[in-house]
């Protein structure tokens, strides 16, 4: 009985996980931060050079766009449950996660979702091939990342 209860209780956790803190850290926080560190970096990797086509520094490569928006889209979707409760800088040296993120949840909430849904409309138009339809969403997306890093990053 008492079990069952615990995993209705955790399922309901897990329900509301798309909230920040809805999540408790599992194992150490400098290991959470760590997989946070390198879900972005893996976004970065891919988002580069997407970049760099919608600059017109590298050829526009349709192929190569589907498949880095591919991953931009499902790093976005693992990013909550990176930002845990105690995985702040009050918490673990090497990060440049503002404290904000954990007292001003519905915003940072806000951004995260406004960056999954620009994410996941890249993926979505990266399908098509349509160049000119794709360097806009790009941009759109783009600008997502730079919102939370100006409100939640230190710099
Ligand atoms: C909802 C907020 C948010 C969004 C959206 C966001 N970022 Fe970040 N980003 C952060 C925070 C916070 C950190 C610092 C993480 C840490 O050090 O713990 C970070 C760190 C990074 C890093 C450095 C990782 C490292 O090596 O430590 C890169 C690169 C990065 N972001 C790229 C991007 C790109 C590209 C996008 C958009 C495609 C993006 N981010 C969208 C909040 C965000």
């Amino acid at each position: 009985m008492r079990k069952q209860f615990a995993m209705v209780l955790a399922g309901g956790i897990l329900g509301a996980g798309i909230l920040a803190t809805g999540y408790a850290a599992e194992g150490k926080p400098e290991d959470t931060v760590k997989y946070r560190q390198s879900l972005y970096n893996i976004i970065g990797w891919n988002f580069k050079p997407m970049g760099a086509m919608a600059k017109g520094e590298i050829p526009f490569d349709a192929t190569a766009v589907a498949r880095h928006a591919q991953y931009v889209e499902m790093m976005s979707k693992a990013l909550p449950e990176s930002f845990a409760q105690g995985t702040g800088p009050d918490a673990v040296k090497n990060t440049e996660a503002k404290p904000e993120i954990w007292t001003k949840t519905a915003e940072f909430d806000t951004k995260m979702k406004d960056f999954q849904r620009e994410a996941a409309a890249l993926n979505e138009v990266a399908k098509s091939g349509d160049e000119k339809a794709i360097k806009a969403q790009f941009g759109k997306t783009a600008e997502t990342c730079k919102a939370c890093h100006k409100a939640f990053r230190k710099d």
